[in-house]
């Protein structure tokens, strides 16, 4: 069983992280870069979603998504998001906390020019959390915006793009036997990260 390395005031929580991610991707978990993702809504109503990683780096940790969804709303309102992992093969979990804000527009429209063009014509149709009549009014939709970008790009949507997620705690939990897990909390302050060992 692989752990991690036992805390010592300072290690860098995003190397581990990227250990930790690269061997979630080797080891056959089917989309490691899949997350949940925690919002809060105006009214304290707490929601959750599954998102993919796209892009992270000591910066935060990067998500797609259409700005004016549930999601979008919420974390425009309330700027803070907790992200979680699930990696059952490896028995871990990682709780990443912390600010929210857009990403570049320029970051967006790389992103969203890497996609598919299937997935770019999608972007436009889908009014994200809204509620539709149908299925057919989403097709309907979808051939709309086909007709209005054939034979040119598709731009990128102005409701639609990246959140960066800039991390002020990363818990990393490993499963152990008889539940004495290993959990390793690392906070940052104006100093840089500390780690401490919670009991699981
Ligand atoms: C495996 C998986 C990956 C997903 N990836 C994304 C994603 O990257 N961006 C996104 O907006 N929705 C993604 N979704 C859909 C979201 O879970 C969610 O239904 C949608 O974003 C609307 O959420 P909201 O109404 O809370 O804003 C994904 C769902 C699953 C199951």
């Amino acid at each position: 069983m692989l752990s991690p390395p036992e805390p010592t005031g300072t290690e860098d929580p995003f190397e581990l992280f990227e250990t930790w991610f690269k061997q979630a991707e080797q080891s056959g978990i089917v989309l490691p870069e899949s997350m949940t993702v925690s919002s809060v809504g105006e009214d304290g109503r707490p929601s959750a979603r599954v998102v993919l990683l796209k892009e992270y780096d000591e910066k935060g940790f990067v998500f797609y998504t259409n700005y004016g969804s549930r999601k979008g709303q919420e974390l425009d309102t309330h700027p803070l998001a907790c992200l979680t992992f699930h990696w059952n093969i490896l028995q871990r979990q990682v709780r990443i906390e912390g600010r929210v804000e857009r990403v570049s527009h320029q970051q967006s429209e790389n992103y969203f020019h890497s996609r598919g063009r299937g997935s770019q014509v999608g972007a436009w149709a889908s009014h994200q959390s809204q509620v539709i009549a149908n299925r057919e009014a989403l097709e309907q939709q979808v051939s709309m915006y086909k007709d209005k970008f054939a034979g040119g790009e598709v731009p990128l949507p102005e409701f639609w793009g990246g959140y960066r997620v800039i991390p002020d705690c990363i818990e990393f939990w490993q499963g152990k036997a008889d539940r004495l897990h290993d959990r390793f909390r690392y906070t940052s302050d104006a100093k840089g990260w500390k780690v401490d060992r919670l009991s699981p």
